[in-house]
């Protein structure tokens, strides 16, 4: 059975931050394909709202799609997701962890705010995939856990520190659930599970306008399919305006940041600016 038939018809997704953006897009997608779908996201209108439109593009009808109110960073909300998912649907064969929060900014930035974002971003994928691997692993058919997660986790760019190490620790995460998951004695074979790091480019999501450059959100979801049905771990979408060569060599020019002694960050240290931009353009 190939991987792709994850997103097929008679399959159950679950997909966190599925009220807006990426996570919206996705649900829609997959609901369009057949599948069952359970939108996890805070409680509020944006969610009824997009549970509204992803019921009526469902071909499996309505009913294959259910919204639930969670908060990602809550350990007993988290289960109520799983309990209430096979409640729905008896089954689940795919996990989006893709629910974000943005709180705070720079290395001054208080506390809670630090705390928050690992919460969200971190510890709820976490507990996620802890909650839901048994169901996954005893799944004849494949499945998978997609973690998402961001350049900014690779390669760090000023600005925004308390995002970019919460997506640096949900990469480490996910490298190590993949490793174990395919070395695990009872997950071999055509229906395994498989763990994806889904790395979005610019992508107009939210409430934003659309800005010439930014993907809209359906290209990462095109990207994220062909990724996990073609057994790619490391799923990097390019945008209008990095292309995937530039992403590589930018991803290069971090890790020898190591390699040949230079500070970190050295792509905006003024003693390397100027290199950084021949050597990744
Ligand atoms: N948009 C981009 O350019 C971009 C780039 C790189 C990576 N990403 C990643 O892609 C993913 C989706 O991003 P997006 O831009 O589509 O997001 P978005 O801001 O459009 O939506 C995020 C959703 O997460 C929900 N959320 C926040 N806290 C939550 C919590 N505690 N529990 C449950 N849901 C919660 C929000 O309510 C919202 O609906 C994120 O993981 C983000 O880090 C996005």
């Amino acid at each position: 059975m190939d991987r792709g038939s994850i997103f097929g018809p008679g399959r159950t997704a679950v997909v966190t931050g599925a009220a807006l953006g990426i996570g919206r897009a996705l649900s829609l997608r997959l609901a369009r394909q057949g599948m069952a779908v359970v939108m996890a996201d805070l409680p509020g209108t944006d969610l009824d709202a997009a549970v509204t439109d992803v019921r009526a593009a469902a071909t499996s009808g309505p009913g294959a799609v259910v919204g639930m109110a969670t908060d990602v960073s809550q350990q007993d909300q988290i289960d109520r997701l799983k309990a209430g998912t096979l409640d729905a649907f008896g089954q689940i064969d795919l996990l989006v962890n893709n629910a974000v929060t943005r709180t705070g900014r720079g290395i001054d930035a208080e506390l809670k705010g630090w705390r928050q974002a690992m919460e969200v971003n971190l510890w709820g994928p976490v507990m996620a995939a802890r909650a839901f691997l048994p169901t996954l692993l005893e799944n004849p058919a494949p499945t998978a856990i997609v973690n998402t997660g961001s350049k900014q986790g690779i390669t760090n760019p000023p600005g925004h520190p308390i995002y970019n190490m919460t997506k640096s620790a949900l990469k480490t995460y996910t490298e190590a659930l993949e490793h174990e998951l395919r070395n695990m004695p009872g997950n071999q074979g055509p229906g395994r599970l498989t763990a994806h790091l889904l790395v979005p480019g610019w992508t107009t999501t939210g409430k934003a306008e659309h800005k010439p450059g930014a993907w809209l959100p359906d290209r990462v979801v095109d990207t994220l399919l062909d990724g996990v049905t073609g057994g790619r771990f490391y799923i990097i979408c390019p945008d209008d305006e990095v292309t995937a060569e530039m992403d590589a060599k930018r991803i290069l020019w971090a890790a020898q940041d190591i390699t040949e002694n230079r500070p970190p960050l050295s792509r905006w240290h003024p003693d390397f600016a100027e290199a950084a931009r021949d050597a990744c353009s």
